[in-house]
């Protein structure tokens, strides 16, 4: 039997352990991955997140990576996705340090083009032709119409039905059980909130709920990630 990968998971609570359960069952099917832990600024070191320790910072993610340990992004909050993600992308870290993970229980067309960094959780449906690009996270039963695009860093909640040839803007995030209509596009670090119908194209940094959904707020204002200026104060 081949020797296991290693990985540790960025983030912790919520997302991040969405990611050991997606990898547990993956390694329930063929062993393939060792958990080694969360970088996490937030909880202290060695304390457990569910079943697994905190084992350094968020900053040590490019020391794991050069000495062989895959990486994964899992700093998920949408309304401070653009500072977090502006710090990672700081660290440099190569693509090919990230590993991806797909849940046996997807659906992934043969023409669907899937990048590093990315989770797929259980019941996710990739069309024929959709392009999933790194670092995104697409939660249990979200479905990708054909030929549609996810930047970089979106983060697609479940049961959330994307129709064809839309294009999902880097960092964006759609809530829980949304629908879009096709070819629609999301603009970078946007927010489509729980349970929302969009017909019409949301513009960068743009919260919009409702049915049809309508244009409420803007990210615009969150420059700062909270964790950030907690370590400065
Ligand atoms: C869109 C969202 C980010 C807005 O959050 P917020 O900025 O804190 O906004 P608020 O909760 O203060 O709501 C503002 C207004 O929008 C309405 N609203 C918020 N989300 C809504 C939604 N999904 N559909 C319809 N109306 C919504 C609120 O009722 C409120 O209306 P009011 O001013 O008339 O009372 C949030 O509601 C949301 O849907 N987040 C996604 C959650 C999710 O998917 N979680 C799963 C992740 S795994």
């Amino acid at each position: 039997m081949s020797a296991l990968k290693s990985v540790v998971i960025m983030g912790g609570l919520g997302s991040g352990q969405i990611v050991a359960s997606v990898i547990e069952d993956i390694n329930a099917q063929e062993p393939t991955w060792e958990i080694k832990g969360y970088l996490n600024d937030v909880e202290e070191m060695g304390s457990l997140i569910g079943a697994y320790p905190v084992v350094g910072l968020t900053a040590e993610a490019a020391d794991y990576a050069a000495k062989g340990v895959f990486v994964h992004y899992a700093m998920r909050n949408a309304k401070f996705a653009r500072p977090r993600i502006r710090r990672f992308k700081e660290m440099g870290i190569p693509d090919e340090a990230f590993a991806t993970f797909v849940h046996p229980a997807t659906h992934t067309s043969g023409s669907a083009g899937l990048g590093h960094g990315s989770l797929l959780c259980a019941q996710v449906n990739l069309s024929f032709g959709a392009r999933v690009a790194n670092h995104n996270h697409l939660y249990g039963n979200a479905f990708i119409g054909h030929d549609s695009v996810l930047e970089d860093f979106s983060w697609i909640a479940n049961n959330s039905a994307i129709g064809a040839r839309c294009i999902i803007g880097e960092g964006a995030h759609l809530g829980t059980n949304c629908s879009l209509r096709e070819d629609v596009n999301i603009g970078p670090y946007a927010i489509v909130g729980i349970g929302s119908v969009v017909l019409k194209d949301v513009g960068e940094d743009e919260i919009a709920v409702g049915n049809p959904a309508k244009i409420i707020g803007s990210v615009a204002q969150y420059k700062e990630d909270p964790v950030d200026a907690r370590k400065k104060s």
